[in-house]
């Protein structure tokens, strides 16, 4: 969290010296550096395949790193970030399960970056990079595609992170079922983070009002839109569209409306206006309807006994329950991908299913929670859980002077209150998501 602060001061200094003035390093170090990790021939691949898709010209990132020249200037900061393992972002911790497109670096190629800035950066012989490897396209997309376009422009705060809900129509005037979801924002580097919920038709109401309620367009929604609401998709930057698990799909009745939540950050690119465009692609039909099932204490929800005290830096929740039994009327139920919600004062989390044999597996272990960096992640291969397992969630948050992420250095001490799950800013929440279908 500090280095967040330290971090875009250095980038300052170093914007001022100018690329330039690392260039002699290039030669000395590409004479006398030790033989061994070289940019071009160890470095460069791993750049291009795990970060390039955010650190180049124009992209979410606040510098690129696509030439010697860069990657050489912030070599420090790429080592403490592979290191500290907050570059990529990638929030499931190491050992737990296995997932589809998981972003983080393996050993070997963390030891590459960091022993290549140990050695100062050495460029080394373009020649010898290795053969690239042919990019993957992306695929195209299956079925129909529905664009829904934020109905105003909105301008995000400048220096600020927000979350910012606006509701909109869905145009489709038979039910039909969601099988994939991208956004398009008007500028990456700003936003974080589009999700896009489900109002069925009942909840529309009661979400206009919220707008209403809200001075500017759209209005400000902390953590996740609200319980009225299911989660329906999610893009973050770098990672792209996502696309359910084959043959499913989230079905979305006529008549309903979408609430697409934007996560903006303003603190690392100037602030401009946003009218971001999501895009739906849809099927009529799907071999498996799946569906969304929250999962969290009910007693935290429906009466607030989540209490997170002023002043204590490390409380803990936790809930454990057969969610065939809550969920799914005793059919076994196969989980397809998971995410957990905290907001900002949470530090760490995890989902455990506990096996009526008596083993336990895990299913989503978050070691140092970031709510910039949520997503829904996808399971290499579904997991069934059926009645008499039990899933366990488990939360912690930090409600001290020093709580709460992505605090800037220069921030005053926080003066903690207490805090209880709730809607509102300042409030918490302990909730996982489930992407499920019948096995
Ligand atoms: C999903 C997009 C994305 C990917 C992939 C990504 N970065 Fe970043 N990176 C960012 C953003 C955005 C920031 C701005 C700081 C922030 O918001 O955390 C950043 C900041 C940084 C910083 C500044 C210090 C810090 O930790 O904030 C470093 C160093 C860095 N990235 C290195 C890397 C390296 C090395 C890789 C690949 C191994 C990588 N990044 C992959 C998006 C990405």
């Amino acid at each position: 969290m500090e280095r967040r602060a330290v971090f875009a001061g250095a980038l300052a200094t170093l914007a001022a010296a100018g690329l330039a003035a690392c260039v002699p390093t290039q030669a000395a170090s590409s004479q006398d550096g030790p033989p061994g990790i070289t940019y071009y021939r160890d470095v460069e691949p791993i750049l291009r395949a795990r970060c390039v898709r955010c650190h180049e010209e124009g992209g979410s990132a606040p510098f690129a790193l696509t030439s010697w020249a860069q990657a050489n200037l912030y070599r420090r900061f790429i080592q403490q970030a592979v290191e500290e393992g907050t570059m990529p972002p990638w929030l499931p911790g190491p050992g737990c399960a296995d997932y589809a497109g998981d972003a983080s670096l393996t050993v070997d190629e963390i030891a590459t970056l960091s022993g290549w800035a140990d050695r100062g950066g050495p460029a080394g012989d373009p020649a010898s990079r290795p053969e690239r490897e042919p990019s993957s396209q992306e695929p195209s997309p299956r079925g129909t595609v529905v664009a829904v376009e934020m109905p105003v422009e909105y301008a995000p705060p400048d220096g600020a992170t927000e979350n910012r809900c606006f509701l909109a129509d869905w145009p489709l005037a038979t039910a039909t079922y969601v099988t994939g979801f991208g956004a398009q924002p008007a500028d990456e580097a700003i936003v974080r983070r589009v999700v896009a919920y489900l109002a069925q038709p009942a909840a529309i109401d009661d979400l206009v009002a919220r707008d209403e309620g809200d001075p500017g367009p759209g209005w400000s929604c902390p953590g996740t839109a609200d319980p009225t609401t299911t989660w329906l998709g999610g893009w973050a930057v770098g990672s792209g569209a996502t696309r359910t698990p084959e043959g499913t799909g989230l079905i979305v009745p006529p008549g309903s409306a979408v609430v697409l939540e934007i996560a903006y950050d303003t603190t690392t690119a100037p602030a401009s206006p946003d009218r971001t465009v999501a895009s739906f692609e849809t099927a009529d039909s799907v071999e498996k309807a799946a569906k969304i099932l929250p999962w969290a204490d009910p007693k935290w929800v429906l009466s607030g006994e989540m209490p997170i005290p002023a002043g204590q830096s490390d409380v803990s929740h936790s809930f454990a329950a057969d969610p065939t039994s809550l969920l799914t009327r005793g059919e076994p139920v196969a989980i397809h991908a998971v995410t957990m919600q905290m907001r900002s004062l949470g530090t760490r989390g995890s989902l455990t299913i506990r096996r009526s044999s008596g083993e336990d597996e895990c299913l989503l272990d978050l070691p140092s929670w970031d709510p910039g960096w949520q997503q829904m992640v996808r399971l290499a291969r579904p997991v069934t859980l059926s009645p008499g397992d039990e899933l366990a969630i488990e939360c912690h948050w930090d409600n001290g002077p020093d709580g709460g992420s992505r605090r800037l250095v220069d921030e005053q001490p926080r003066v903690p209150t207490d805090v209880n799950w709730g809607d509102a800013a300042g409030d918490e929440m302990c909730l996982a998501l489930l992407y499920a279908s019948t096995p």
